[in-house]
């Protein structure tokens, strides 16, 4: 079962059917924070619609096209990170996120989406990791922008959401941009990350 410490007080696991209550509940008690920018929220209105989701998930996983890893911090599920896509061929990927409202603000998500930043060039040895978000959610633009991400341009009208269409920022981080990236608040790790990060699934050609 992949486990992966983010720091002291976080943790990422891959979400399995076991936690299929916590991740509902939670979705549940968030919706309206929730579906402003993520319509998918709708569709998840009962356990049974969330058991179908986990189920999807873990099969995007097992095809070796990435995984959703759910947050928990100082033991409690607060959110998931997860990849969109990946690219193997041109070695790329993208992530999406969320977070509980009462978890916001301590930089959970930062130092998730750190350590998955390390797995994907680390790890996984990708070249190219995508981050995009309409243009009016300042606070995952943030995250982007906080980790080393460059902008790299602006998508006119490019989802639905409810009832308009919004606009997407793009960002991209290369392998070769990560380490210089500022250091300055990043939490301390156990040495035991990328060990422990070792044990996810290698990329089909063993790059
Ligand atoms: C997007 C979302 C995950 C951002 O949550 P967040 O709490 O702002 O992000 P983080 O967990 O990284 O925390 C950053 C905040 O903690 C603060 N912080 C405290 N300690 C920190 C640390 N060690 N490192 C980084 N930030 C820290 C930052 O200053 C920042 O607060 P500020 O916005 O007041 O400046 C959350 O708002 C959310 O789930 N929104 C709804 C879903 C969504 O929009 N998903 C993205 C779709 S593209």
């Amino acid at each position: 079962m992949f486990y992966c410490p983010v720091n002291q007080d976080t943790e990422l696991r891959l979400i399995d059917p076991q936690h299929t209550e916590e991740v509902y509940q939670t979705i549940a008690a968030n919706r309206e924070h929730l579906r402003k920018w993520h319509p998918w929220v709708d569709l998840m209105l009962s356990p049974a619609a969330m058991d179908r989701a986990i189920a999807n998930w873990l099969q995007q996983h097992a095809s070796n096209r990435g995984f959703y890893a759910g947050i928990w911090h100082q033991g409690r599920f607060c959110g998931v990170i997860n990849h969109l896509i990946v690219d193997w061929v041109n070695r790329w990927t993208a992530f999406s996120y969320w977070l509980d409202a009462g978890h916001q603000g301590k930089g959970i998500m930062t130092n998730s989406c750190r350590t998955m930043i390390k797995h994907s060039f680390q790890v996984w040895k990708l070249n190219r990791i995508t981050i995009e978000c309409a243009t009016e959610n300042v606070p995952s633009r943030a995250i982007a922008e906080r980790l080393g991400f460059k902008l790299e341009g602006v998508t006119r009208q490019v989802e639905w959401i409810h009832d308009h269409y919004v606009d997407h920022a793009i960002y991209g981080l290369l392998r070769t941009d990560f380490p210089n990236q500022s250091a300055a608040r990043e939490q301390p790790e156990p040495a035991s990350v990328e060990k422990r990060a070792l044990a996810m699934r290698p990329p089909p050609n063993g790059g």
